[in-house]
């Protein structure tokens, strides 16, 4: 079990990536092998509508720093994110890396709906998001979106780890309920309960 994840967080050890961090060791200790990139370390564009990936490329022609994790992300059985949530969505650093996900679409994803995505099917997504705000509903869109996407690249299985009420970085620390899903969590992706 391969499992890519990726930190969204200018803070390197802030709420999210502690969450990402127990989840992956977690999962490290059920024997999947695991790869983290932070993308606030990384230099890269988003996507800049070119459709190369739509007429002479099967991949994104940008080479800056996100190609190796989009490489990763093909190669992946898991692609998991972690985000804090910022004016109500994933912040730039993610939005950027989603935006670049298109070179995973078919040329013919609209026309051809059972030839839409150039990931190999049955892929897990896991979203670890975390949030200043603390009631639930408040930006309960945000793994529904996403994961709306991600269906559409043929992923089969979706979990989402969130924290709300952390204004701190590192809040979460105290909160075992959070903590505990995040293993919980681990053991699902590595098929073992
Ligand atoms: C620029 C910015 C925008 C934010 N926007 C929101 C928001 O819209 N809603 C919210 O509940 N919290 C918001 N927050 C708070 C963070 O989501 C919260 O502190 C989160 O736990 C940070 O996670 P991290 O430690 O992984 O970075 C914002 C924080 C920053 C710095």
């Amino acid at each position: 079990m391969k499992i890519v994840a990726l930190l969204g967080s200018p803070r390197a050890q802030g709420n999210s990536a502690f969450i990402m961090e127990h989840f992956l060791k977690a999962a490290a200790r059920l024997g999947a092998e695991t790869r983290t990139f932070a993308l606030n370390a990384l230099r890269y564009r988003g996507c800049q509508a070119c459709y190369a990936c739509k007429k002479t490329a099967d991949q994104c022609v940008l080479r800056d720093d996100l190609a190796e994790v989009l490489d990763a992300v093909r190669e992946a059985d898991v692609l998991a994110l972690a985000s804090p949530v910022y004016y109500g969505d994933v912040t730039s650093q993610m939005k950027a890396f989603i935006d670049r996900t298109y070179a995973y679409f078919t040329p013919e994803y609209i026309t051809n709906p059972a030839n839409r995505s150039r990931l190999k099917p049955g892929k897990k997504f896991v979203m670890v998001l975390t949030q200043g705000h603390p009631d639930e509903k408040t930006f309960a869109d945000i793994f529904p979106r996403y994961t709306f996407f991600m269906q559409m690249y043929g992923m089969g299985e979706f979990y989402l780890i969130r924290a709300c009420g952390l204004a701190q970085p590192d809040a979460v620390r105290s909160r075992k309920d959070v903590l505990d899903k995040a293993g919980e969590v681990a053991a699902r992706v590595c098929n073992l309960n």
